[in-house]
């Protein structure tokens, strides 16, 4: 199967994630299966690899359960490391000035794409 596959086809649809909520998809990126992690903000998504630049672990505490703390931030299930749901930058906790590695998405006609 050509690995550009995935990208012929839409993620998720829009309205599957609840607003200011995550979904996790799997992905072929490159030709390697990832697991992304994505959060809806309105009509917008933004995704990043489902991997904490701490220790590599995934985010989620069970496949597509994530923890988002009460100021609004994502925070890695593994040691509490926290990201902003703005750019993925980790503000607080063991990896601090790191940052989550961006997938780019596209919100076209209710769908959810790479790209
Ligand atoms: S692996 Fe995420 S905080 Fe340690």
């Amino acid at each position: 199967m050509p690995v550009s596959d995935t990208t012929a086809a839409p993620l998720i649809a829009l309205d599957a994630i609840a607003d200011a909520g995550f979904a996790e998809v799997e992905v072929t990126l490159d030709g390697d299966s990832e697991s992304l992690v994505m959060y809806r903000d309105g009509d917008d998504v933004r995704g990043w690899l489902n991997i904490c630049p701490h220790a590599g672990r995934r985010l989620d505490w069970a496949p597509g359960q994530f923890l988002k703390s009460r100021d609004g931030h994502l925070v890695c299930a593994a040691h509490g490391a926290s990201f902003s749901l703005d750019d993925g930058s980790c503000v607080a906790g063991p990896c601090k000035g790191d940052r989550l590695r961006a997938v780019p998405l596209q919100v076209r006609d209710g769908q959810v794409w790479l790209g």
